[in-house]
């Protein structure tokens, strides 16, 4: 055991060492996943960006290939940063990423295409000379230009993806929202779970935008209809745009691109989470940087939200399991789960209540925008009606650190509120200036007619995914225990409520380590 390599994750997608950050350009072709991504080839910090390339049969083992792509021309020498792949028809993958040209990080968009395309890998990307493809104009901040999104077929802008005129107008603003960073731009169908390539434009679909707002590092997102005609999007009547709105995921979770995978039909998302720790621990350790899980991404039947849930590929990892049922835990109550590997974890809950009666009241001078505060306030000890209750990940054995993942119900007026938060500021006993420890939360938009709430963690070493509700809230946090390491993690479910909850069902699973060829 390295003990400077205990906080690497085990069955996250990470190099061996250096810097990663977005997941660029994912791409199912020809029976291979392809994923790329930031990466810094010199160190632990951000900065001489290629992009690193990886490839796939099952999205969970990984070999890596040669770079696609790394700076070497005058439309990229200072960088080749976020982009994304396009399926062209006749089978065609073509990737455009912006190009970092001079020291005052001037953008520009460019392309590259396989060298051959009968590489099962396509390990050798061209840039041919026609690039760059697309420059700012004098009305555009040259330095807050990028991260092209995945093409869609439509009616303009370019017959051949190496010609393009610039839209009279932008597809969507939001005042006073900043740059943003790696926007998505893709339909959902209304009916069923199905994915749709990005090319889906009519039907029974409706379109999401999300944007990465660097002023919050959050990513928030809107579903509404794509009208080709006026080449506008407009956001649904109910939802609230900008810092207000949606987020894929309350924690950390930032730059994600999604990508349509035709041979299971399905949406899926890429995120990426960066350390929370100090820049030198990064330095020290050798690595800065980890892809989260792929989540497939469906429209919730109530068409208000997206559903997000961990690919089901992930579920082959799945090692020793135990499985608790009908346990009660009293106002007070914790109990250990035991028998698997809990510092590398797949937990899976429902949690009952017999009545919603203790709920506390919602002061309605709380912000109803800002999860993070209210659970700062009212954490996994603060005793409730209804909650908190869920699970201690990651916990030292006499709690001196611990990760609590958990759900407190508040009653406002006619309706329930459900709030969920997974709670950094007790995770580590490092006393370290520079560690960032927030008591990430969001609200859960749940029927309790049922009187039950989901969750399931993700827990790896030092990433703790966790996802209420089957999805409709995820919260990633990122931590560094001291003393809950390896086999001297605990995994605990609790109730700090004076209502009494029941566990449901309860399964968890040691999770393996999957193959990373040469990372
Ligand atoms: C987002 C981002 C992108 C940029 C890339 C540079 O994390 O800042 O906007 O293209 O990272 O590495």
């Amino acid at each position: 055991v390295n003990v400077n390599q205990v906080h690497r994750t085990g069955y996250h997608f990470q190099p061996t060492k250096n810097w990663i950050n977005d997941p660029n350009g994912p791409m199912y072709y020809n029976g291979i996943y392809h994923l790329f991504y930031q990466y810094n080839p010199k160190g632990a910090v951000w900065g001489n960006i290629v992009w690193a390339h990886s490839v796939s049969k099952d999205l969970i083992n990984w070999e890596k290939v040669e770079h696609a792509i790394i700076p070497s021309k005058p439309f990229d020498q200072y960088g080749c940063w976020s982009g994304s792949a396009t399926i062209l028809p006749g089978n065609k993958p073509v990737i455009m990423y912006t190009g970092i040209i001079d020291k005052n990080n001037t953008q520009v968009q460019n392309y590259a295409v396989p060298a051959n395309l009968s590489d099962p890998y396509l390990r050798v990307w061209n840039k041919p000379d026609n690039n760059p493809l697309v420059v700012a104009d004098e009305s555009i901040n040259m330095t807050a230009f990028r991260d092209p999104t995945t093409a869609w077929l439509g009616r303009r802008r370019s017959r051949d993806f190496k010609n393009w005129v610039k839209a009279k107008h932008p597809l969507h603003t939001v005042a006073g929202t900043g740059n943003w960073e790696c926007p998505d731009f893709f339909p959902v169908s209304v009916r069923g779970t199905n994915g749709l390539d990005t090319s889906v434009l009519r039907g029974n679909v409706k379109h999401v935008l999300k944007v990465s707002l660097d002023a919050t590092r959050y990513e928030y997102y809107t579903i509404g209809t794509y009208d080709t005609k006026k080449d506008r999007y407009i956001p649904g009547k109910d939802m609230v745009d900008g810092w207000k709105g949606l987020r894929y995921d309350y924690g950390n979770f930032y730059a994600s691109k999604s990508f349509f995978d035709p041979a299971k039909n399905r949406r899926v998302l890429w995120g990426w989470a960066n350390e929370s720790d100090a820049v030198m621990d990064d330095i020290e350790k050798g690595w800065a940087g980890i892809q989260l899980i792929p989540r497939t991404i469906v429209l919730d039947p109530s068409g208000k939200q997206l559903l997000q849930w961990p690919i089901e590929e992930l579920e082959t990892l799945r090692g020793n399991r135990v499985e608790l049922r009908n346990n009660t835990l009293e106002k007070g109550e914790r109990l250990e789960i035991k028998g698997i590997t809990v510092a590398q974890a797949d937990v899976e809950v429902i949690f009952s209540f017999g009545s919603l009666d203790k709920a506390e009241p919602f002061d309605p001078s709380w912000d109803r925008y800002d999860a993070q505060k209210l659970c700062s306030q009212k954490g996994s000890t603060v005793q409730g009606g209804v909650g908190p209750f869920g699970l201690l990940t990651l916990a030292s054995e006499n709690l001196e650190e611990y990760t609590p993942v958990f759900f407190r119900i508040f009653k406002d007026q006619d309706k329930h509120i459900v709030l969920m938060c997974s709670d950094a500021t007790r995770s580590s006993l490092a006393d370290k200036s520079g560690t960032y420890r927030p008591s990430f939360a969001g609200f859960v938009d749940v029927d309790l007619a049922d009187k039950k709430l989901s969750l399931r963690s993700l827990i790896d070493h030092s990433v703790v995914e966790s996802f209420g509700a089957r999805g409709k809230t995820c919260i990633t946090s990122r931590v560094y225990p001291t003393l809950a390491i390896y086999e001297n993690a605990h995994l605990y479910a609790f109730n700090n409520g004076t209502e009494t909850v029941k566990i449901e069902c309860l399964k968890a699973w040691s999770m393996e380590r999957p193959g990373l060829m040469n990372h």
